[in-house]
């Protein structure tokens, strides 16, 4: 079978360094909060080219630090996509605030500018931007409609990893950058890990105190905040696959770009493909196909395991029915949901692998 991701065929190289980290982190006899965290915090930041990261327990609780240490909670509005990880959602309502969802652009399964301009009332303090499947497209947009409606950007950036636009990288358009390394993620730990990115630093002075019980001194607590601290074994980790993030990148990109040129089937839609100023990272590649089913099926009969991003938009969720959404309504997701699918795109796939994926997607033949 063709996995959606295989972490045992990662390099043996890789591996060890993984388990020398785990060794280094062991030996030092410090765990939560120590140099290993502070020295990852700080190559993420270079790597994002902005001033300050802070790590954090996941992705979910970086989107709720950064709403909150920009004093986004109750009674404020902030609009986001019905087309995401329910983390998205869920930070916004756990950091007090209310979710505005606005429909999503078909070509690209993200945020439209005009749905998103459709949903903005005097209570909205901020825009959730979320760089889905791996591309972050149009920031001179977004700047311009968050400075013109005087609202913040916040970026969802738990599936861009270092992804660029006209070469300035996923995090540092907005006022801050929320990223996950959730194991399957394009940088992943074994286990749960996250880091906000911001340039000011206020922000991060207070996102390092939120995550830490609202801790400004020891034993002093200012204002009520979380239990959200990176461990440091995931930060010696995190440091060693770092080393190995542009190779596996690379790797995405040629698999997509395979992909974009190898199927072909009439039955099967493609998302629209990068633009020139786009560094699409390929977390996902996704297509579209209206008899998703029974591709799925033909898919598992010729060994090719493929998800789906996402089945359920989230004003379909139970616990958000009565979210506030586009007066237009959401289209656009809720026919995204019901027919897209991701196929695997993970660096450990052999190019016998592609071709295999792709000879599957192009003999079906669906009703
Ligand atoms: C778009 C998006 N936002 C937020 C998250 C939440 O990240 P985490 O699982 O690390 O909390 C995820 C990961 O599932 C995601 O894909």
């Amino acid at each position: 079978m063709i996995l959606m991701n295989d972490f045992k065929a990662e390099p043996p190289e890789l591996r060890e360094a993984m388990l020398g980290a785990a060794r280094r982190v062991l030996e030092s006899g410090w765990y939560v909060l120590g140099n290993e965290v502070v020295a990852f915090e700080k190559q993420w930041a270079v790597a994002c080219g902005v001033d300050y990261a802070v790590g954090v327990g996941n992705g979910m609780d970086a989107i709720e630090i950064a709403l909150r240490a920009l004093d986004v909670g109750s009674g404020d509005e902030v609009i986001t996509t019905p087309m995401t990880a329910f983390a998205t959602v869920l930070a916004i309502l756990r950091a007090g605030a209310t979710p505005v969802l606005a429909d999503i652009n078909p070509e690209t399964a993200l945020l439209s500018i005009d749905s998103a301009a459709r949903c903005v009332t005097p209570k909205t303090k901020a825009l959730l931007l979320v760089h889905l499947y791996g591309q972050v497209r149009n920031m001179k947009a977004w700047l311009d409609f968050c400075a013109k409606h005087g609202i913040k950007l916040v970026e969802d950036c738990a599936q861009a990893h270092l992804a660029t636009w006209q070469g300035k990288v996923a995090g540092s358009f907005g006022a801050a950058g929320a990223y996950s390394f959730y194991p399957t993620k394009n940088l992943g730990a074994p286990g749960d890990a996250g880091m906000l990115v911001t340039d000011d630093e206020a922000i991060a002075q207070r996102a390092g105190r939120l995550r830490n019980y609202g801790q400004s001194i020891r034993y002093h607590h200012p204002e009520l905040g979380m239990n959200s601290r990176l461990d440091e074994i995931h930060a010696a980790m995190l440091a060693e696959r770092m080393g190995w993030l542009p190779e596996f990148t690379e790797r995405r990109r040629q698999i997509a770009k395979t992909y974009q040129m190898g199927i072909k089937n009439p039955k099967i839609r493609l998302l629209a493909s990068p633009e020139e100023s786009l560094a699409h990272v390929f977390h996902l590649y996704v297509i579209t196909c209206e008899q998703r089913g029974a591709l799925q099926a033909h898919l598992e009969q010729h060994q090719v395991q493929s998800h789906i991003h996402y089945p359920i938009p989230i004003h379909h969720q139970e616990p958000c029915r009565d979210i506030a959404r586009d007066p237009q309504g959401l289209g656009n997701s809720e026919r995204h949901a019901t027919t897209c699918l991701s196929l695997p795109c993970h660096p450990q796939m052999t190019d016998s692998n592609v071709a295999a994926v792709i000879a599957a997607v192009n003999s079906f033949q669906g009703a």
